[in-house]
């Protein structure tokens, strides 16, 4: 182990980790130094740019904290997590497809009835969504629990506004909800656009430096588990919007785009009479079974 030099430094640092107990990160790490080598020899890496890259990666941690998960915006903007998405969700036809889960999902989300409004105070055009839950035999699946949250008509989740709280009562457009017996759910929202990502650090300057725009289609996001049931990742996306070719983050499916109906101002489908145009929008999810 001495006299290391340029071409033996990758075997060396693989064979240093021979004696690791846990075989799988044994094999990951191996691999992540070969790959990591591999890139520093093709690129010719300078030191001036291994410099830059280690004040990134400091700037990504240090502003990362319990609500800024600058991490996985990095993760999902190059791709990686909807790479790793893809590989671990493979399902039957049929199914509904997985997709990103990205940062601003938020735990302890208040829970709702079948018909509520998620919005919470969220000003915006209504939007009335329902759908089933099912399995891929078409049977309903009963109480599996809804996670759902989206952002508001200015483009932004509730923790990016209040970042200073999390608190349950100042949740807006986000909740919990269970399906019925026949499988369905609905509740009432507000109409979510197209939104950026946080883009106001290092993340944001590195697709800045690219030539890349931070922007999201308008999309619904949803997290549904059931019992026997593999839990689903997903979003709902807006037909017809801006992005859909150009999601900063790659998460679109054309599985996963749905018509949002836009009705002119009557009667919405929770029977209420509305004097403002609103939405309603439609999707059944169909849950894979878990493997014993
Ligand atoms: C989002 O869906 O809002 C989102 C996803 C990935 C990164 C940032 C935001």
């Amino acid at each position: 182990m001495r006299n290391i030099i340029e071409d033996t430094i990758t075997q060396a640092v693989v064979a240093s980790m021979r004696e690791a107990e846990d075989a799988r990160l044994r094999t990951v790490m191996t691999c992540l130094v070969q790959h990591l080598h591999s890139f520093a020899r093709e690129v010719k890496l300078t030191e001036d740019e291994w410099f830059r890259a280690i004040r990134f990666l400091t700037a990504v941690g240090h502003i990362t904290d319990d609500k800024r998960q600058e991490f996985i915006l990095l993760s999902d903007t190059l791709g990686l997590s909807t790479l790793v998405t893809a590989q671990n969700n493979q399902k039957p036809s049929g199914c509904t497809e997985s997709t990103d889960f990205g940062p601003l999902f938020v735990e302890g989300a208040r829970e709702y009835k079948s018909g509520d409004d998620i919005s919470n105070g969220a000003s915006g055009e209504p939007c009335f969504v329902s759908g089933r839950v099912l399995s891929a035999d078409g049977s309903p699946i009963a109480s599996a629990r809804i996670d759902v949250w989206q952002s508001d008509e200015d483009a932004f989740y509730d923790v990016q506004r209040r970042p200073e709280s999390s608190l349950t009562a100042e949740h807006q457009t986000r909740g919990r909800l269970s399906s019925a017996a026949d499988g369905t759910f609905n509740f009432r929202s507000i109409l979510a656009g197209a939104h950026p990502i946080p883009h106001d650090g290092p993340v944001g300057r590195l697709l800045d430096a690219l030539g890349r725009h931070p922007w999201r289609p308008a999309h619904l996001h949803f997290m549904i588990a059931a019992p026997g049931y593999e839990t689903l990742v997903t979003h709902i996306f807006r037909n017809g919007g801006q992005y859909l070719d150009s999601d900063a983050v790659f998460g679109v499916r054309p599985s996963l785009i749905a018509d949002w109906v836009r009705h002119e101002p009557g009667v919405a489908p929770d029977g209420t009479s509305l004097g403002d145009a609103f939405y309603t929008l439609q999707y059944d999810f169909v849950l894979n079974l878990r493997n014993i």
